[in-house]
Parts: C-alpha cells; structure tokens; sequence
C-alpha cells in the first residue's frame, strides 16, 4: 500500500508504533521496522543521553530498515536533558522523531535541520494545526480510546480524525483504539494516510515486556480500563488492577485537593517493575481500551501482514462488493 506516510517514512505499510515507556526498547522497533511498519525507540526510556545513543546503534544492528525515537516532553519541573537527546538522535543518523506531549517547537529546528521528519501526537484539532503551523512533517491524531495520555477534551476518533482531516493540510495517521485491518481501513476512510498502535504491538511475540504484561492485555476486554489523573490535568488511560482502584478512591476522597505526591506510590517508578519484571499490580500502566480487540500474541510481522491482508480483502470484496451491489450482507 502506498499513501503519503509510506513515502515520507520511506516504509512498505502504513503502520506505525508509537513510542511506549519501557516497551519501545531496540528490540520492539526493530521488529515492527523488518516487517514493514515504522518501529519507535523510546527516548526517555534510557536513563542517559549515551544510553539512548547505544539504543538507536543497537537497533540499527537489528534492521537495515527506517526506524524512529520518541521524544515526549513530560509536565515536570527537571526536565531531561533535551539538547542532548537531540543530539543523540542527529548523531545516531535517525531520520524519523516522533514528539509528544507539549508542543516540539524548541527541537524543532535541529531536527529539520539535520532532514529529520518529525511527526507530532495531538490529542486535538487545534494541537494538529499548531504542530503544522510550526512546520511539523505529520501528526499522529490520538483519540480518547487510546492507551496513554488522551489529554482533556474526550473526542474519540470517530469524530476527531474527520475533524483533522477537514482542517489539516500535512499528513496524519490515526492513533487509539486501532487493532486490525478494519482499523486501517476505517481510518483511512476517515482521512488518515495510515495507522499508528500503541497496545495491539505490546502483545506481540518481540515486544520486550514480560509476558504477564502481553496475557494481561489479552485477558482484558474494552471495559478494563480507566482514567487517572484527571484532577491534576495529567489524564491518563491505564489497565485497572488493585493499585488503579486505590488510587483511583484517593482521587475520589481528596476531590480537587489532590497532589500528585499523592498517587506517587501508584504512579511514580512502576514502569520496570510492571514491564520487567511482571508484577501487574505495582501500579498503574498505560493501556487502550483496544486490549477488547486483542486475542492473541503473533509476531510483529505476522500481525501487519494479517493487518493488510484483512484491509485488502475489506477494500477490495466488502467494500467494492457493496458499491457493485454483488454482496448483500
Ligand atoms: C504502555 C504504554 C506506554 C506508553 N508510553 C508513551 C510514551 O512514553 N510517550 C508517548 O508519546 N506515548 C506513549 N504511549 C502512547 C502510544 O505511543 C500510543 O499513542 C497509544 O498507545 C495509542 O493508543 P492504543 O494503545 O489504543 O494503540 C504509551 C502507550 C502505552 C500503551
């Protein structure tokens, strides 16, 4: 398939994974990048600069394929040290960064500079033409559905990718809830030039995460995840287990006098000991309501390949079926 995302990324499907805290190691990008997608190493993962540089040679050791970093600004008084994971990207010769959180225009112009594409995820119209406005390449429009932080205006993507579609001029993929072939299709009839998957690749053989996390998001239907940190603007779609629900009473009990200090027992430093080590209860994790879509645990290439074959057959029989009156159910 070709769409303005498979030429700007230089990839053979319009498939992206998103970056993901203790997910998106050399190992996850490598693999989706070998089976055709974009793979994404998560910048902040590395607890250094020289890791994250060890990290993009290691994954380009794994594939001869384009592979991207994350870098996500987080809302935190020390912030990493940006310059130097800039540079660390430049350096490592990556020529794809998707950004997040606040808006990238700080880093934007060592990365255009250096013929980086960067791509923004907006969780709204007005942040997709911001980030166009300042000369973003592309925007992964994240809807409410998604695991992660879906901001605070709720719009699913029912109705947000049309919107940005009607606004926007760059490119963009759709982001949240997206699982199959009938995701793609859907959000391309939408007016997205692909996709981007955040929770369907965690369960996939390569994805470098204990397997209680994988059998953990297959044994979860749409209806097991919930929202945190809403009175603190900081909303964030995670898995519910024991530690959600604490938390999630401590939100209902201090109402609008809620610190973050706390929840910290339930937020702060669990992503290795979820990820690594499998203990599904230390705390909350980042999940999309898409875990009702996923039934099993295929490799990375089996997966996009089932993707588009699945969108072949939906565009090509059901689709064109329909609109030549040949198919009637
Ligand atoms: C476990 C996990 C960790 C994530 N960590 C990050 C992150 O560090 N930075 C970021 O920009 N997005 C992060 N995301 C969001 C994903 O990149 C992607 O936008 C989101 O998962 C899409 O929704 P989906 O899970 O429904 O596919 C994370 C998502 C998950 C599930």
């Amino acid at each position: 398939m070709k769409t303005a995302i498979t030429e700007m990324f230089g990839i053979e499907h319009p498939i992206i994974q998103g970056g993901m805290h203790y997910v998106g190691f050399a190992e996850m990008a490598a693999a989706v990048s070998n089976a055709g997608g974009l793979g994404i190493i998560t910048g902040l993962t590395q607890k250094t600069p020289a890791d994250l540089a060890n990290e993009i040679a290691k994954c380009r050791d794994m594939t001869d394929k384009p592979f991207g970093v994350n870098i996500t600004f987080l809302p935190t008084l020390n912030p990493p040290d940006y310059p130097a994971i800039v540079k660390a990207v430049i350096d490592g010769g990556v020529k794809v960064v998707e950004t997040a959180g606040r808006n990238p225009s700080e880093v934007l112009p060592y990365l255009k500079d250096a013929g980086i594409k960067v791509i923004h995820k907006c969780t709204s119209v007005r942040h997709s033409l911001k980030a166009q406005d300042i000369g973003c390449d592309a925007v992964s429009v994240d809807g409410f559905e998604c695991g992660g932080h879906p901001g605070e205006d709720d719009i699913p993507n029912m109705i947000l990718l049309p919107r940005a579609a009607d606004e926007l001029d760059i490119p963009f993929v759709s982001s949240g809830g997206q699982a199959d072939g009938r995701s793609l299709v859907a959000s391309l009839a939408m007016g997205a030039q692909g996709m981007n998957m955040g929770t369907r690749f965690i369960a996939t053989k390569e994805a470098p995460v204990h397997e209680n996390v994988k059998q953990a998001i297959v044994a979860a239907s749409e209806l097991d995840t919930r929202l945190v940190m809403r009175p603190l603007r900081n909303t964030e779609r995670v898995l519910t287990n024991g530690a959600v629900e604490r938390l999630l009473e401590k939100e209902k009990a201090l109402g609008a006098d809620l610190k973050f200090e706390d929840i910290i027992d339930e937020v702060a430093g669990v992503y290795p000991r979820i990820m690594m080590e499998g203990d599904m209860d230390a705390g909350a994790w980042s999940c999309g309501m898409v875990a009702g879509l996923i039934y099993d645990i295929p490799t990375c290439k089996e997966l996009i390949d089932r993707i588009m074959t699945e969108a072949d057959q939906i565009i090509n029989e059901r689709l064109a079926g329909f609109v030549k009156g040949t198919v009637s159910a």
